[in-house]
């Protein structure tokens, strides 16, 4: 009878949540920037995942107290918190997948690219120690400019001699969340049935969201197509302005990078059929580094997909945005080799 309430029990919770936790291998995540507007909501719901075995949550400073608060919520995982530079390989140490979401957001006015010059830096620090202490792990960076931060990423782990372009993914799933909600506005479809994927970069013009593929399809109207993908483009500002000077997005962006997170914890473990769009080294196009669907399995990348059959709008956007992409990619390989 024990064995049937184990069962039962196992079950209750794959069904509820689409996992089987009790034999889920041991994981560890770090998150890098823990105590930030992004890391204590993501340290929350990486908490919540049941595919985590440990928890190493990882700041320059106040991680003590977010570590000691998100340890008391009854959920699988340990909660392992480190403050300060001289502690953060032994938060990497033996970490499966690595989130960083380390570094300054913007203010009213600002693009992503005026946050370069600090955050490239830090993103250079921070993938130097996981070349040393974690060079296996899946690495999905948050940090903006993501356009230049994951060149960046990829020039360290290289010259450290660990790069994998399978293992490096910036993380761009709060453009396909934002998609999904707002065509499920327009479209006045179910927002949970909706499907959108979004491809190049993540930056105004260079974010090319793909209504033509969005399913359940709607007859929406070109003038239709043309307002949800400029909300898509400029909902980072959105947020950034309605925040009028506290940061920008943090909730949405736990949301999206605990999804992104979950999907390569699941390719990790053998689970069949996992896609998600990310900005990964890429030959779907002439540059170097693209954001476009991935399936993802235990090395992590285990397939760039093609961008399908795009709508005329669509290849108009995304000859719009190569030199603009290319030149952000551009900087953060000329920064990291100077
Ligand atoms: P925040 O200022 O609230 O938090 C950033 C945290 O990083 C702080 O706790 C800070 O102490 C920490 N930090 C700074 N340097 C560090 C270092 N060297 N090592 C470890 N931690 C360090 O900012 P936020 O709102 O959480 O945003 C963080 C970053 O995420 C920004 O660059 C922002 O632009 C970006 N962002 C990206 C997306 C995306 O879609 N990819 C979405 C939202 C925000
Ligand atoms: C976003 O898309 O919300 C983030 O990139 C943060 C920002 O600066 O817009």
């Amino acid at each position: 009878s024990m064995l049937r309430t184990l069962a039962r029990r196992t079950s209750t919770a794959g069904r509820r949540r689409g996992f089987a936790s009790e034999s889920a291998p041991d994981r560890k995540v770090a998150i890098l920037g823990a105590a930030g507007g992004i890391g204590q909501p993501l340290s929350l719901l990486m908490k919540l995942n049941p595919l985590v075995s440990r928890l190493a949550l990882y700041d320059i400073a106040g991680t003590p107290g977010v570590a000691a608060d998100v340890s008391h919520i009854n959920t699988r995982s340990e909660i392992l918190g480190y403050a300060g530079e001289e502690q953060l390989g032994k938060a990497l140490e033996g970490a499966d997948v690595v989130i960083i979401p380390a570094g300054v957001p913007r203010k009213p006015g600002m693009t992503r690219d005026d946050l370069f010059n600090i955050n490239a830096g830090i993103v250079k620090s921070l993938c130097t120690a996981i070349a040393k202490y974690c060079p296996h792990a899946l690495v999905n960076v948050i940090s903006n400019p993501v356009n230049s931060t994951v060149p960046i990423a990829s020039e360290v782990f290289k010259k450290a001699g660990t790069y994998d372009e399978k293992r490096l993914f910036g993380v761009t799933t709060l453009d396909v969340v934002r998609a999904k909600t707002f065509y499920a506005g327009k479209a006045k479809v179910n927002v949970a049935d909706v499907i959108v994927p979004v491809v190049g970069g993540h930056a105004g013009v260079t974010i090319l969201p793909l209504f033509s593929q969005a399913t359940p399809s709607a007859n929406l109207s070109s003038e239709e197509i043309e307002a949800l993908t400029k909300r898509t483009q400029d909902g980072g500002t959105e947020v950034v302005e309605a925040k009028a000077g506290k940061g920008s997005a943090t909730l949405s962006m736990a949301y999206a990078g605990a999804i992104f997170a979950d999907a390569c914890l699941k390719g990790l473990n053998g689970v069949p059929d996992v896609v998600e769009c990310s900005f990964v080294q890429s030959t779907v196009t002439d540059l170097p580094f693209f954001a476009s669907k991935v399936r993802l399995g235990k090395n992590g990348v285990e397939e760039v997909l093609g961008l399908g059959a795009l709508s005329d709008y669509e290849k108009e956007g995304l000859e719009a945005l190569k030199p603009e992409l290319k030149s952000s990619i551009e900087k953060g390989i000329k920064f990291a080799h100077a």
